[in-house]
C-alpha cells in the first residue's frame, strides 16, 4: 500500500523536492497528495513546477489560529493524507491539531535533538563548539522539536570547517534521512 503524504513547508522546499523525486522514481512507496504552505515561498513555486498539487493557506486570513488549523486539517483529510511531513514549516502546530494527528506528523530538524531546539540550530551547534552535529526526524507533539525520535544522522564538525559548508552538509544529510525514514514508515516499521 502506498503511503499518502501531505507536506507542510514555509521556505525553500529542498526536502519536499527531494521527497517528490524519490516518490516519482519509486525508491520509496509514498505519494505526495498535497503541499501546503502558510505563505508564498520558493517551495510553492517548486511544488508547482514539479506538478504537485499545492496550496498557500495564510493564518492571517482566519479569525483564529484554531480556525486556520481546522481548515488545514480538513484539507489534509480531504486529500486522503495519512502522514504529514513538516519540511521547513515554520509555525508551531497547536495541541488540538497535533492530538488529532497523533503519530501521524513527523518533522525534520537540523541538529541532533534534544540538543539545539528551535531556530538556527546549525548556528547554535557551531557556536557552542560541539564536535558532532547532524539532523533528526521525530514525531511531532505540541512542544517545539520535542516528540519521539525516529532516526538521526551524525556529522563530524572538523576543526576548520566553515559554517556555510556545515549548513550545506547538514541539509544533504537531511535529504537522505527523510527518505530513509519515509521508507521505514511506509513499510510499517
Ligand atoms: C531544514 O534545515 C529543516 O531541517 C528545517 O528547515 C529547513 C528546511 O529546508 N526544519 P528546505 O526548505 O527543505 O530546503
Amino acid at each position: 500500500m502506498v503511503l499518502n503524504l501531505g507536506i507542510l513547508i514555509s521556505g525553500n522546499g529542498s526536502n519536499m523536492v527531494n521527497i517528490a523525486k524519490h516518490c516519482k522514481n519509486k525508491s520509496i512507496n509514498c505519494r505526495i497528495q498535497i503541499v501546503l504552505s502558510n505563505k508564498e515561498c520558493e517551495g510553492i513555486k517548486k511544488a508547482k513546477s514539479n506538478g504537485l498539487k499545492s496550496l498557500v493557506l495564510k493564518p492571517e486570513n482566519f479569525a483564529s489560529r484554531h480556525d486556520y488549523e481546522q481548515r488545514l486539517s480538513n484539507i489534509l483529510k480531504a486529500n486522503k493524507v495519512q502522514l504529514i511531513c513538516l519540511a521547513g514549516y515554520m509555525l508551531k502546530l497547536g495541541k488540538i491539531f497535533v492530538q488529532s494527528w497523533n503519530k501521524k506528523i513527523i518533522n525534520i530538524h537540523p541538529s541532533l535533538l534534544p540538543s539545539f531546539k528551535g531556530l538556527n540550530a546549525q548556528k547554535q551547534a557551531y557556536d557552542k563548539g560541539v564536535k558532532f552535529t547532524g539532523c533528526t526526524v521525530h514525531y511531532v507533539n505540541s512542544e517545539l522539536d520535542d516528540g519521539e525520535i525516529l532516526d538521526q544522522r551524525v556529522i563530524k564538525i572538523s576543526k576548520d570547517i566553515k559554517y556555510e559548508f556545515l549548513v550545506k552538509k547538514i541539509l544533504l544529510e537531511e535529504h537522505k534521512l527523510y527518505i530513509s525514514t519515509l521508507n521505514m514508515l511506509s513499510k510499517g516499521k
